[in-house]
């Protein structure tokens, strides 16, 4: 059998016998072990290369298997769960005992999540069944590399590590969101957006009734705060627009569709709305790399909604040496 598979009873068993297995989500690919297994843990950061006081998202089928991680949770929390999962929202609570500092990266909270992916729900829900409470997984790239939108850019990423340990790919089709969740702060009593994503600072506005507070999460602990996290190999460069600037010809372009490919650019993406730049960013990021190009040019869509996420990881990208 190959490291790529379709079948869930396959990926519950080995997730039971301790191996990894790359998970789809709504958002990215993730690579899953048991959420109480510390050895299967530790393969993870092996695998991804990833420092190991980087913290973990917790995932789950439900809120009430996510109250099995988190203690009190604030009630416009809840509220948000209520609304927003399963999809592309994770909370960073007070932790239970259930998460170790292995999982936490020695914080006291813990982030958990419920993921929009009917494969993925139907094995964490079969996975409780037998005993297996949550599965940490961090998107399934090597540390600093684009997260996975797709089983095969996590085959291109990790096929090596993972066809040598007997772990494997879960294929579920392509992310429909593409970028990472929402991190919202949930210990306080308003919420606070610690890495935008698809739900935005205005729908958790109008779910809970509070305002919203921006806050960086802590310096290198929290990996995504890294900013070289979303980086191709290819210089990345925003513009501000398309016309009477000097390209470097041969390089790549990304912008929304009614926008013209300037004379000697590869277009890379040419999505019809916001919400469809945001699915294709990181397969075109990864096509400039295939393509060996030394620059991708990008003009972002309007920074409201998802454009807001949208932006933070194209400027995280186009900064790689710089921390935020
Ligand atoms: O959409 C997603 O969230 C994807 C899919 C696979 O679920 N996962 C993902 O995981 O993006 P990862 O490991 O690439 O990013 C997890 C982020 C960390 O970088 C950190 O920012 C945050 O979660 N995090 C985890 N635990 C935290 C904690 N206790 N306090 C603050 N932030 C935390
Ligand atoms: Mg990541």
């Amino acid at each position: 059998m190959g490291v790529l598979i379709s079948d869930i009873d396959v990926a519950a068993e080995a997730i039971s016998a301790g191996h990894l297995c790359a998970i789809p989500t709504e958002t990215v690919y993730g690579l899953a072990a048991d959420a109480r297994n510390s050895q299967a843990i530790s393969r993870i950061f092996a695998a991804k290369n990833r420092p190991q006081d980087h913290p973990l998202i917790v995932h789950v089928s439900d809120l009430e298997g996510a109250l099995e991680w988190l203690i009190d949770l604030p009630t416009w929390a809840q509220q948000l769960a209520n609304a927003c999962w399963p999809g592309p929202l994770t909370l960073v609570g007070q932790r239970t005992s259930l998460a170790n500092d292995q999982i936490t990266g020695g914080q006291n909270t813990v982030a958990v999540r419920v993921p929009n992916h009917a494969t993925t729900l139907r094995l964490l829900e079969q996975l409780r069944i037998q005993g297996i409470l949550g599965l940490v997984a961090p998107s399934a790239n090597r540390f600093g590399h684009v997260s996975p939108t797709t089983a095969e850019h996590v085959n291109a990423d990790l096929s090596d590590y993972l066809s040598a340990n007997g772990d494997f790919i879960l294929d579920g089709g392509p992310c429909g969101i593409g970028i990472e969740s929402t991190i919202v702060l949930a210990t306080g009593d308003k919420p606070v957006i610690l890495r935008p994503g698809a739900i935005s600072a205005e729908l958790v506005e109008s779910i809970t009734g509070l305002a919203v507070g921006q806050g960086q999460p802590e310096g290198p602990r929290v990996s995504g705060a890294l900013a070289s996290h979303y980086a191709p190999r290819a210089r990345v460069v925003v513009i501000a627009n398309s016309i009477n600037q000097n390209f470097e010809h041969g390089s790549g372009f990304i912008a929304l569709e009614d926008v013209q490919t300037p004379d000697g650019l590869i277009r890379l993406a040419q999505p019809s709305t916001s919400e469809a730049f945001a699915t294709e960013l990181y397969k075109a990021f990864r096509q400039g790399d295939e393509l060996g190009l030394a620059n991708i040019y990008i003009l972002l869509p309007h920074e409201s909604g998802i454009g807001l996420a949208i932006a933070d990881r194209v400027h995280k990208a186009a900064h790689p040496d710089k921390e935020i």
